[in-house]
């Protein structure tokens, strides 16, 4: 196991959690970029769009998010009956922050009639002023089912511009971009391309767009752990944050997975311990809710997505 702390404190703690979670009605979901021990503990495990299906449908009365903040918020928008806890309040997304409502205001006044999509790493007030969400796994769905030129793509350009050149379209683009992903080079790719030839090159879409270009598939977090799951290589560079090489090994036991670089990994996602999820199911915080008028509208554009 790679955990990051013992096997024997792993036990401890996760007796604990279970205990605690059984009491409180409580259904713990991850991401795959979470820690491994994190992971393990979890009730599921997904990529962006799995998880917001998941807090849409669940019947837990209190969900614990194992991710980042806006993860936990797309519960609170999607489920506001159910008490949503992020374990630690700090663990945020750079991505998301490079983009705020007054700023996305501003832009659609001097665009009348832009179509905004906005990917779901992004805060409730941006979806709420955005018409449709959308997750690296559905993007080009979402982009394709939008009439006319004029949509703005917020605030991952990267992804933006992967969708865009996949449906031939020109989009606006909002210049947001993953920090974690961003570390990636083309120099890091050649590198372990010349350390591992017969290997598969799979990167994430959050990365620039002259290394998707390199790769040999280009897909969301599940994406990329079906591709693996389906193809018959055996080895693979993987260009997205360390985390999803827990689930890699969980479902590829035989295969071989190098992470691209070893700066992939993103420090919010790490944010969560088990401490923190047993503390935050022992005391039901910290919360994260959204104010009512504000998640209307963002569950508007998150349905939106849903439903195609
Ligand atoms: P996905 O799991 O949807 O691929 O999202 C990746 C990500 O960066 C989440 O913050
Ligand atoms: Fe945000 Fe990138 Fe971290 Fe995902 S990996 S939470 S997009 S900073």
């Amino acid at each position: 196991m790679n955990y990051t702390i013992s096997q024997d404190l792993f036990e401890t703690l996760a007796a604990e959690i279970e205990v605690l979670k059984k009491e409180r009605k409580a259904v713990i979901l991850a991401h795959y970029y979470q820690r491994p021990e994190v992971q393990d503990i979890a009730d599921f495990v997904g990529d962006s769009l799995q998880l917001s299906q998941q807090a849409a449908n669940t019947d837990a009365e209190i969900i614990v998010f194992c991710g980042v903040h806006f993860m936990a918020e797309s519960a609170a928008i999607l489920s506001p009956n159910k008490v949503v806890i992020l374990p630690d309040q700090k663990a945020g997304c750079p991505m998301a922050d490079m983009v705020d409502a007054e700023g996305l205001r501003a832009y659609k006044k001097r665009v009348p009639e832009v179509q905004v999509v906005c990917y779901v790493n992004s805060s409730a007030e941006v979806k709420a002023e955005s018409d449709i969400c959308c997750t690296s796994s559905n993007a080009v769905k979402v982009v394709q089912s939008l009439q006319g030129d004029n949509v703005l793509f917020i605030p991952d350009e990267n992804l933006g511009r992967y969708a865009a050149k996949i449906l031939g379209r020109s989009l606006q683009f909002w210049p947001g971009y993953c920090k974690t992903h961003d570390r990636l080079s083309k120099e890091d790719i050649q590198q372990a391309k010349n350390e591992h030839p017969s290997a598969k090159v799979i990167v994430h879409p959050e990365c620039r767009e002259d290394i998707c270009e390199a790769a040999d598939y280009v897909g969301s977090t599940a994406g990329l752990i079906k591709y693996a799951q389906n193809s018959e290589n055996q080895e693979f560079i993987v260009g997205t944050e360390s985390g999803i090489l827990h689930r890699l090994h969980q479902v590829c036991p035989e295969k071989k997975f190098y992470l691209a670089s070893e700066r992939l990994v993103c420090p919010n996602m790490k944010l969560t311990s088990l401490e923190k999820v047993r503390d935050a199911l022992k005391n039901l915080s910290p919360r994260v809710t959204v104010k009512e008028e504000i998640r209307v509208k963002a569950k508007a554009a998150l349905e939106r997505m849903l439903a195609l």
